[in-house]
């Protein structure tokens, strides 16, 4: 075993401290997850859809990132994620994976590709494995989509499940709210222990109350990840556009804003149109 498949085990270090004597990990693989959740070190995962981003977030040192179907809403500009085709994800995804050195990269499997069956999953998660190089594929769903989960861990390919609120099954939920409020925390519960169960290397919850999504936390041995769900959580996630301000519009509660791009790249716009207009661009060293 490498020092590197060494770090962080069997740490009890307190909740979100830094790991203590652990080497810098080169390469984040899904064991690196669940050895984070042993010793208590939070982790981190954004959206990424392209090259730059993943060249940037890579360099921040976030841990994992998620070529999200949310494509569909924050770079095809659908009002939901049910459009989105493999194709599309895997056009998406092969930037991404070639952008991130150290972070690990999972694609998503979008909708209508994977719950006809659970062949039908090992197929396109195996396009996308193969075709976009990511490291492991993402799938929505809990019970329902334990065999489909079982037969892709079995065939190699390292699942990350979906549970909660899951937007491609918008329709059906009646909308975006919170899933697990009250009694039907117990099902979050069912859906969490039934994607470990069947092979699943972490879980992402998203919209889950902070009480459900701790009670799961703490009941698994995979790591789970956080939208919307607190911050008990071993790891959070947010969309990149949503979280740096490129979307000016509204974003979900559980968001917090750190920068203002759409602010920073419509004044770099305006001044390269003004510059244009005046004469001040291109400029003799701009010139050959
Ligand atoms: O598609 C996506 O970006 C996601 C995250 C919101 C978890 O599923």
């Amino acid at each position: 075993m490498s020092s590197e498949q060494h770090s962080n085990q069997g740490e009890q270090a307190p909740y979100g401290a830094p790991a203590t004597d652990a080497p810098p990990v080169k390469k984040v693989r899904t064991h690196h997850l669940r050895e984070w959740k042993q010793s208590g070190r939070r982790f981190t995962m954004l959206t990424s859809y392209d090259v730059f981003t993943a060249r940037v977030f890579d360099e921040a040192g976030i841990d994992t990132l998620l070529v999200g179907d949310s494509a569909g809403n924050t770079v095809l500009g659908y009002s939901t994620t049910l459009p989105v085709t493999l194709e599309e994800m895997i056009m998406l995804a092969r930037g991404v994976a070639r952008g991130a050195k150290r972070a690990l990269v999972i694609g998503d499997l979008p909708f209508g590709t994977y719950q006809a069956s659970p062949e039908q999953a090992y197929h396109s998660a195996a396009r996308l494995m193969k075709e976009a190089e990511v490291a492991a594929v993402k799938l929505e769903g809990g019970v329902e989509m334990a065999p489909q989960i079982q037969r892709l861990t079995q065939g190699g390919i390292p699942v990350c499940a979906h549970i909660g609120f899951t937007p491609q099954s918008e329709h059906t939920l009646g909308g975006y709210r919170v899933q697990g409020r009250g009694d039907a925390a117990e099902r979050i519960l069912r859906d969490a222990h039934a994607v470990q169960e069947a092979g699943a290397f972490a879980v992402v919850m998203e919209m889950v109350p902070g009480d459900v999504a701790a009670r799961v936390t703490k009941e698994l041995e995979i790591p789970t990840i956080g939208i919307g769900g607190g911050n008990q959580t071993d790891g959070q996630v947010l969309v990149w556009q949503d979280a740096f301000g490129l979307n000016d519009g509204r974003t979900p509660r559980f968001v917090k804003k750190y920068a203002d791009l759409h602010g920073v790249l419509l004044g770099a716009a305006q001044e390269y149109a003004a510059d244009v207009a005046s004469g001040a661009f291109p400029g003799p060293e701009h010139t050959f």
